[in-house]
């Protein structure tokens, strides 16, 4: 027999009925003003947000959870706003990723223990999209994303210039001695001069384009800058419809399925999304309970064009991609061509075929049609071989062609800081052949899995005008960087990864086409020596020793593995 109590809206347990904690409930909330019919049994929206001061990226958010209440009141609903960890990409040591578990912790538990009906996710910040979407896939309540928005263009000098990519071309410029410390100083405020997130394609507006590309955000979402009406408009409409996907109870595992995955991994190719979103989107479905794994990531990736001309790999920023049609353009014309499930679901009650039918493109040099592409073969190819028995990954279309295919000596670095001392070395062996591998800043190495697997060419090598080279790592890169990186290596070196055992001199082969990396030497040599192989020691206490016991390898979402999988939104006990 059925419990009566499960007809009730989840918020009902909390507030209807008269009992002394129902009381407590009501009573407490009473006193920010709200009047008695809030309790009614109307839908309770939760609105996530993960503004702070210390995430610049996401200022707007105070602003941007206004006008979503907005839209929730509009329809019938009573918005609450409560803040999460935030994960702010610029400030935070020794990496933002370190917390971005931590974070989906965070918000897992506070949509469990309140008295939520429904989700709004105010993200924007890279690890701020990837957190609060876990911890809402573990509770699969009805969930909408509402992205913050992109900076409008960086300008220099009348020149575009885009977030991270800019930062990196300079300093190298700077070390190449083409630009001075003042000219480098000027370009700090010329790139960052609105409120938004990165407005190159780094990790931040990937996973703005791909949350729309799951159906889980509204149409539009990926490209409205951070400032532009239209962002606050979009805001206030997914306030509305979270009410309605609440009173139809469309939960998110609804709109995340196997399709709407397999969705976003062919866009991420067509839009030159960052190798970070491999990493996450796994993680994602993980937590959602849906099988997705790294060869899916190069199966559906293979074929696939790219399309976007942004930078890093193109030209644009997103303020001209948003104003050349959006996401929704690349969309139709991956569904034309036969490319996505068009009859995915999403949270504005239409399939991915209706909102897109009626895309216009309005520039077709940002946004190419699929026969003039950017990049051929845009989807991130998984490598393996004996230097990545689990997989390692590489953005072909950050990468230069000719080095696609390279052999070379190894210049090993052990870790960060002997890259940093090393690097500097006017002695150090090394020329433009030479293949740059840097250990120990994986998930548990680092820890956290840093952004530093695009480590900078030595200024001797600059100097004479080398621009890129060969580098494979154990890290990340920002998805704003470019260059022929090998990343994610599985298993890193600090699990005892054969990334750990290579030496200076070994040659090392890179073939993406032929998806190998091999190192070249023999069983034997390697199996000798890993025998002298010693594991570093583990963090001796704190969140640090718990994310060292339990994270896993990048090919599998470098998730905690007691948080895989979705645990529901089953009512908690009473509290008093
Ligand atoms: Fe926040 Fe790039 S640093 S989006
Ligand atoms: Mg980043």
């Amino acid at each position: 027999m059925t419990d009566p109590k499960d007809k009730l809206r989840r918020s009902q347990h909390w507030f209807g009925g008269t009992s002394k904690d129902n009381f407590i409930h009501r009573s407490w909330m009473k006193s920010e003003g709200l009047p008695a019919d809030s309790f009614d049994g109307r839908p309770v929206i939760g609105i996530c947000n993960t503004w702070s001061e210390l995430t610049p990226c996401n200022q707007t958010f105070r602003e941007l959870a206004q006008r979503v209440k907005h839209g929730v009141m509009q329809a019938g609903g009573f918005p609450v706003e409560f803040p999460v960890s935030s994960l702010g990409e610029t400030l935070m040591r020794p990496t933002a990723m370190l917390y971005r578990n931590l974070a989906s912790m965070d918000v897992e538990e506070a949509l469990r223990a309140h008295p939520l009906d429904g989700v709004v996710l105010l993200a924007g910040c890279d690890k701020t999209t990837p957190a609060t979407l876990m911890g809402a896939a573990s509770v699969d309540l009805p969930t909408v994303v509402v992205s913050g928005g992109g900076m409008l263009n960086g300008n220099y000098r009348g020149q575009a210039i885009g977030s991270g990519t800019h930062v990196w071309k300079f300093s190298e410029a700077v070390n190449a001695g083409t630009m001075t410390l003042p000219q480098f100083m000027q370009a700090e405020s010329s790139m960052s001069r609105s409120a938004g997130s990165c407005m190159t394609m780094g990790t931040a507006s990937t996973m703005a384009s791909l949350v729309e590309a799951l159906g889980v955000a509204l149409p539009t979402n990926a490209a409205i800058p951070a400032v532009d009406a239209r962002r606050y408009e979009l805001a206030q409409r997914a306030g509305r419809h979270i009410v309605d996907l609440v009173n139809r109870d469309v939960r998110l595992s609804q709109i995340l399925t196997r399709e709407a995955f397999e969705n976003a991994i062919r866009v991420c190719g067509a839009i030159g999304g960052s190798t970070n979103a491999v990493i996450h989107l796994l993680a994602i479905a993980g937590r959602m309970g849906v099988p997705l794994t790294l060869d899916d990531w190069d199966r559906l990736g293979r074929d696939m064009p790219t399309i976007v001309n942004l930078m890093p790999s193109g030209k644009y920023l997103m303020e001209d991609f948003y104003y050349a049609g959006g996401l929704p353009v690349v969309m139709k014309r991956l569904l034309d061509a036969g490319k996505l499930h068009g009859e995915a679901m999403t949270v504005n009650g239409q399939t991915i075929a209706q909102n897109v039918a009626d895309a216009e493109c309005f520039n077709d040099d940002v946004i190419r049609p699929l026969d003039k592409p950017l990049v051929d073969q845009g989807g991130l190819a998984v490598l393996r071989g004996n230097l990545a028995p689990n997989g390692a990954v590489i953005k072909p279309s950050a990468a230069t062609a000719s080095l696609l295919k390279h052999t070379g000596k190894a210049v090993v670095f052990e870790d960060i800081e002997h890259y940093k001392t090393r690097i500097e070395d006017p002695d150090l062996d090394i020329d433009a052949n030479s293949v740059m591998v840097l250990k120990n800043c994986g998930p548990r190495g680092y820890p956290g899995m840093a952004e530093v697997g695009n480590m900078g060419l030595p200024a001797k090598l600059l100097k004479l005008g080398v621009t890129d080279m060969v580098r494979i790592s154990d890290a990340r890169m920002s998805g704003t960087a470019f260059g022929t990186v090998v990343l994610h290596v599985a298993p890193e070196a600090a699990a005892g990864g054969p990334l750990a055992l290579v030496k200076d001199g070994d040659m090392i082969e890179l073939d993406v086409a032929q998806r190998k990396l091999q190192l070249l030497i023999s069983d034997e040599e390697l199996a000798q020596r890993r025998a002298e192989w010693q594991a570093p020691p583990e963090p001796a206490s704190g969140y640090v020793r718990l994310y060292h016991r339990h994270v896993m390898q990048a090919d599998q979402g470098a998730d905690l593995d007691f948080l895989v999988g979705c645990r529901g939104d089953a009512v908690p006990r009473e509290s008093h």
